[in-house]
């Protein structure tokens, strides 16, 4: 039995639409960098998807995202992306075998099921795959035997739990899971352009999404809230932040440096500075866009990517399951 790494970067991700700019800078670059130096195994994680949305609705979503981050720089020679049903059996069974060696208050201890059921949804209503949702996570991990995971702050919690579970796994079977290790991957600070808090989703008007079109981009930048003149805001911070993370030009940065040292001696320059703004965002969506468009044009292409993704991943699954059987001497 062997407890080698079959996979040396891996990682999930959500089959939703509508990313916006902080996902691209947060998510989706981590891994495009990462692909420089490995060869990261990445999936749409439909089943999970069915927490909260119907098969269909999920289905819907799955070659849409595998475009955005194929246009956001995934490299399909370099990284390979699968479709997390396509090993639905493996998936499935290693996550009942996982379930055996945890307990129920252990799960219900799990912070992000304890937040959703405080806030959202209570356990009379929460459908219980919410509750497995970390079981499933630490069998995809395992099932391809993952090195390293990159993952955002809210996902620490459940690589602990993966690695715990492999751990007792481990112990009280045979030694075939090698542990995965978190890659956290930081969040860069990147505010919504109005109101409180972070860029996201369900505040429109103070996120720039990827399918805006450029008019929509220049308008919500220009009403984007700011500082006094001399005054350093989180939010004209973040600003900054995605102007200078997004321009591919040294010319925009410098301008960037030169405004915003105007601007902290007191010079009313923002509205300026918004014109650089907008010009960077917007080539950076135009860009985005013209790639996605280029690449669902040939109706085939996605789902050949993810065909071979998929065979990559049956492979994983099938070894995996097979040192699990064995190890577990369960009669077949
Ligand atoms: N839970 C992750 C998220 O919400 C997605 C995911 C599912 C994942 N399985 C995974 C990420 C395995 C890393 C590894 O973003």
């Amino acid at each position: 039995m062997n407890k080698k790494y079959l996979t040396e970067i891996f990682t999930g991700i959500r089959p939703t639409g509508g990313l916006t700019v902080a996902n691209y800078l947060g998510a989706v670059r981590p891994i495009v960098e990462l692909q420089k130096k490995f060869t990261p195994l990445v999936f749409v994680a439909d089943i999970h998807g069915l927490t909260d949305k119907e098969p269909k609705e999920v289905g819907q979503y799955v070659e849409g995202v595998v475009a955005d981050y194929l246009a956001l720089g995934l490299n399909p020679s370099k990284t390979n992306i699968y479709l997390q049903s396509a090993v639905a059996g493996e998936v499935s069974f290693l996550t009942l075998i996982l379930s055996r060696l945890t307990t129920v208050s252990e799960l219900l201890r799990v912070p992000t099921l304890k937040d959703k059921l405080k806030n959202k949804d209570n356990p009379e209503v929460a459908n219980a795959l919410l509750f497995f949702y970390p079981v499933l996570m630490a069998a995809d991990i395992l099932l391809n035997k993952a090195e390293r995971v990159p993952v955002g702050e809210d996902q620490l919690a459940h690589l602990e739990i993966t690695r715990r579970l492999a751990e007792k796994f481990n112990k009280k079977y045979g030694d075939i899971f090698p542990l995965p290790q978190t890659q956290e991957m930081k969040a860069l600070r990147v505010l919504s352009l109005k109101g409180e808090g972070k860029m996201s989703k369900s505040i429109p008007a103070g996120a720039i999404f990827l399918t805006d079109d450029l008019k929509t981009i220049e308008k919500k930048i220009k009403s984007a809230e700011t500082a006094f003149e001399g005054e350093m805001t989180p939010k004209l911070k973040s600003h900054i932040l995605i102007t200078k993370e997004l321009a591919t030009e040294k010319e925009d940065l410098k301008k960037v440096d030169d405004l915003i040292k105007e601007h902290e001696a007191g010079k009313a320059v923002l509205g300026e500075f918004k014109k650089v703004m907008s010009k960077v965002v917007i080539e950076f969506i135009d860009n985005f866009q013209k790639k996605r468009l280029e690449i669902v044009k040939d109706k085939d292409y996605v789902r050949s990517i993810l065909e071979k993704g998929n065979k990559i991943a049956k492979e994983n699954a099938t070894k995996t399951i097979n040192d699990v059987l064995k190890t577990m001497d369960f009669y077949r």
